[in-house]
């Protein structure tokens, strides 16, 4: 197959390229940042959040190469830096609909990454199963930005005929994920902080409890939903893709400090504003759909992710210095810290 992949330089889009490039597929992408793991596929640099005219062959007039299916995974995906700056949330679903209109003028179907916090911060349930969204419980800008996506690819199946997939993810960790100044990110930041002899915070409580997946097994369901979407197996199915198994974040820490063999110093403070604090997803849909089957718990994911961390840390020294939490998207964009002064 030949698929293009939206936000391909992010975590997500790099490991499902490469797994894609692997299964023998042709794989394009498009970013508005250059890749910086691999130069294995191509990437269109392009800013897909722009009100584009109407346009044929590709977003914004820019002719893409030809496909056969589209994963759109472009998006501004903290929830934080959204509840601090909510136009970007805006800007998800602008992404969101150039690229439903890109798919609808060529027939293309359409994977779509959505999350966990559309369900909300409700704790009502054990597990939360697909049907229990329910979307009086928007908890953020983020969540409002996948859940207006899902409305709109939602609409477009009914009013044009798409076909998709749309999955909902839950704290990806293990590969492509410490780029902590542009995307903080917990257990990376984890992995960075006590790596250091730092202190860590654990916000939301000791009893904050979610489920973490190991990147792989995201995508895996991702691929296995490509081919599936893509040979007309399945379609117009909303799938949760996560390990299945809550954890607390506590437990996390613990274990990635014992893989680094340190004693973790740890603070416990209040929840964000916009975070979800408990959920563990009900993942029957996807195996029973994709034959999908996750096989990294965190006892072995944690291991996994602190050896790729080693590798990539001792490859690059320069990274080993104090963390300063970016304050706009557009440092997590460039990766910077701005000067004083300079505008957002
Ligand atoms: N990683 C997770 O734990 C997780 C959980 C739930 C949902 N998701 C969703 O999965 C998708 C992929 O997540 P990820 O972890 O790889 O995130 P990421 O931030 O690593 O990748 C997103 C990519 O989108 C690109 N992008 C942002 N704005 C753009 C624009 N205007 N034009 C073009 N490209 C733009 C970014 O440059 C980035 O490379 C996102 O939509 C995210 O919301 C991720």
């Amino acid at each position: 197959m030949r698929v293009l992949i939206t936000g391909s330089s992010g975590q997500i889009g790099t490991n499902l390229g490469l797994r894609l490039l692997a299964d023998g597929h042709e794989v394009f992408g498009v970013d508005k940042r250059r890749n910086g793991w691999t130069n294995e596929f191509p990437t269109l640099l392009q800013d897909l959040a722009g009100h584009y005219p109407a346009f044929p062959g590709g977003i914004g007039g820019v002719e893409y190469e030809q496909v056969d299916l589209v994963v759109h995974l472009a998006a501004h995906a903290k929830v934080h830096q959204l509840v601090r700056e909510p136009h970007r949330a805006l800007e998800n679903a602008i992404m969101t609909f150039n690229v439903l209109e890109y798919a609808r003028q060529l027939g293309l179907p359409l994977v779509f990454s959505s999350t966990r916090e559309v369900y909300g911060d409700v704790h009502r349930f054990e597990e939360y199963a697909e049907e229990a969204a329910d979307f009086a419980y928007t908890e953020s800008p983020y969540s409002a930005s996948k859940i207006t996506s899902e409305a709109f690819i939602y609409s477009y199946a009914r009013c044009y005929g798409l076909d998709y997939l749309v999955f909902r993810f839950s704290n990806v960790y293990g590969r492509f994920d410490n780029d902590l100044w542009r995307m903080e990110r917990v257990l990376p930041l984890f992995m960075h902080q006590l790596s250091r002899g730092e202190p860590i915070t654990i916000f939301g409580g000791e009893d904050k409890v979610l489920d973490f997946t190991f990147v792989d097994d995201c995508v895996d369901g991702i691929a296995r939903g490509v081919y599936a979407l893509g040979e007309g197996r399945v379609a117009n199915e909303t799938i949760n893709l996560a390990y299945g198994q809550g954890n607390t974040l506590v437990r996390a820490a613990e274990l990635i400090a014992a893989e680094l063999a340190v004693e973790p110093r740890v603070t416990i403070a209040p929840s964000l504003l916009g975070e979800v604090t408990h959920y563990v997803a009900d993942v029957r849909k996807a195996r029973q759909l994709l034959g999908w089957e996750p096989r990294t718990p965190l006892d072995d994911g944690i291991p996994r992710a602190v050896s790729w961390f080693r590798e990539w840390r001792a490859a690059h020294p320069e990274e080993n210095r104090p963390f300063e939490r970016p304050r706009s998207a557009r440092e997590i964009e460039h990766g910077f810290k701005q000067p004083a002064g300079a505008g957002a």
